[in-house]
C-alpha cells in the first residue's frame, strides 16, 4: 500500500516540482530576454548621449527622438538679414492696383485671426511671405475662440496687458485649441508662425510654469507646425534658446538693444537663422518722427553693433511704435507707413503688445 501510495503521492509531488521548475525556466528566460533588452536599450541610449568622445563606444547608427522626423522640406525659411515690417494692431490694407507693398520688404508679420486670408494672398501675389502672430502662452479675452478654455487653464493676468492672462501650456484642452489656431494658420495660407508669451517661467504666471514647461511647449508647438510646413520662431525666451534652436527657424526679440541683451540671441545668427528685432524707442512714430524719423541717437544707439546694442550684428531691427501700427524706421533711417485696416483688429483700441 505504501509503495503504492508513494508513487501516487510522488508523482503528483513529481509534477508539482516539474512546474516549478518550468516556471523557474520559463522566469529566467524572460529575465535574460529582459537583461538583454534592457542592455540594449542601456547601450543604444549610452551611444545617444556619447558625443562627448570619452568612451570607447562606437558612434551610433541611429537616433531615438520623442519628435517627429524633421521637416527638412519646408518650402519656405527665412534667411539672415531679411528684411521685414510687423503690424498687429490692425491688417494691412493693400490695393489691387499694388505692384509692391510699402515697405518693400520680403516678410510681413501680422495678427492671424485679424487678417484675411484675401490680405495674406495679396502679400504672396506681391511676392512676399508671411508670417502669422497669434498668442500661443496667453489667454486674450477678445480672441474669438477664447470661450474655449477652461477656468483650470488660466493663470494670472499678464502685467500691463488687461485682458490677457497666462496658460497652462501642459494642459491638453490649450493645447488642442493651439493646434486648431496651428490649422487656421495652414488654412489662411501662412508661411510660418510667431507664437508670442511662451516664456511664462519669467513671470509671475500663478501656474508654476518653468523652463522645462516651455521647453516642452516648444517641442509640442514644432510637432504640429512642421508637419504643416509652418517655419516657426521662438518668441524672446533667451534662457531655452540652447534647447528649441533646433526646432525653430528664427528669433523675434523685443528690445534686446535697450535691455543690453543682445548676445543672447545671436546663436540664431551663428546658426544661419534671423533675429527679427524690435525696439519701442520713446516717441516713436509721432509729431515729426512720423515723417522725418527718430533722432540720429536714437538711432545710433538701438542699431549700432557696440555699447547697448553690442551683439545684434546681422539681426533684421525695426524701430516700431508699441502699439505696433503702420509705421516703421529701420536702421538706415528709411521711415515707412503701411496702409492698415483700420475699421479691423487692435481690441478695444489699447496698445497691443510690449
Ligand atoms: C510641404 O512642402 C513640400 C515641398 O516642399 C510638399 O511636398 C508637401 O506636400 C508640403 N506639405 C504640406 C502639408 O503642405
Ligand atoms: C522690391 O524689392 C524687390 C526685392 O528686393 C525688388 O526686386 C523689386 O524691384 C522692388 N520693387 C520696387 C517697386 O521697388
Ligand atoms: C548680414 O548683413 C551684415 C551687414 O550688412 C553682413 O555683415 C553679414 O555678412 C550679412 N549676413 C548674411 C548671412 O548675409
Amino acid at each position: 500500500m505504501a509503495s503504492e501510495e508513494k508513487p501516487s503521492s510522488r508523482r503528483p509531488w513529481s509534477l508539482r516540482r516539474k512546474l516549478v521548475l518550468g516556471v523557474l525556466i520559463a522566469l529566467l528566460i524572460i529575465g535574460l530576454a529582459l537583461g538583454l533588452g534592457l542592455g540594449l536599450t542601456i547601450g543604444r541610449d549610452d551611444s545617444d548621449g556619447d558625443d562627448d568622445g570619452d568612451d570607447n563606444n562606437p558612434p551610433p547608427t541611429t537616433t531615438v527622438s520623442p519628435l517627429p522626423p524633421p521637416n527638412t522640406t519646408f518650402p519656405w525659411v527665412p534667411k539672415v538679414n531679411d528684411t521685414w515690417q510687423i503690424i498687429l494692431a490692425h491688417p494691412p490694407l493693400l490695393s489691387s492696383s499694388d505692384t509692391t507693398t510699402t515697405p518693400n520688404v520680403s516678410i510681413f508679420d501680422i495678427d492671424l485671426f485679424d487678417t484675411p486670408a484675401e490680405t495674406i494672398k495679396q502679400l504672396h501675389d506681391l511676392g512676399k511671405k508671411v508670417i502669422c502672430y497669434f498668442s500661443a502662452g496667453s489667454y486674450e479675452d477678445w480672441r474669438p475662440d477664447a470661450g474655449n478654455f477652461e477656468p483650470e487653464d488660466l493663470g494670472k493676468g499678464l502685467d500691463g496687458w488687461p485682458g490677457e492672462k497666462w496658460l497652462a501650456v501642459k494642459s491638453e484642452n490649450v493645447r488642442k485649441i493651439i493646434r486648431s489656431r496651428v490649422q487656421m494658420a495652414k488654412d489662411k495660407g501662412c508661411d510660418g508662425v510667431d507664437p508670442d508669451n511662451v516664456d511664462g517661467y519669467q513671470n509671475d504666471n500663478g501656474l508654476d510654469l518653468t523652463q522645462d514647461d516651455s521647453i516642452s511647449f516648444m517641442s509640442y508647438l514644432s510637432s504640429i507646425t512642421a508637419p504643416l510646413n509652418l517655419t516657426m520662431g521662438l518668441k524672446n525666451a533667451g534662457d531655452i534658446i540652447p534647447a528649441v534652436l533646433p526646432l525653430v527657424h528664427f528669433s523675434v526679440n523685443e528690445q534686446c538693444a535697450q535691455y543690453g541683451e543682445c548676445t543672447t540671441f545671436k546663436p540664431f545668427i551663428d546658426a544661419g537663422k534671423p533675429v527679427f528685432h524690435i525696439e519701442y524707442p520713446d516717441g516713436a512714430g509721432e509729431g515729426e518722427v512720423q515723417t522725418q524719423g527718430l533722432q540720429e541717437d536714437v538711432v545710433k544707439k538701438l542699431c549700432g553693433k557696440d555699447g547697448n546694442a553690442a551683439g545684434s550684428e546681422g539681426f533684421s531691427t525695426v524701430l516700431k511704435k508699441m502699439e505696433l501700427d503702420g509705421w516703421v524706421e529701420y536702421c538706415d533711417g528709411n521711415v515707412q507707413t503701411t496702409s492698415v485696416n483700420e475699421t479691423a483688429g487692435n481690441h478695444g483700441g489699447d496698445s497691443k503688445r510690449r
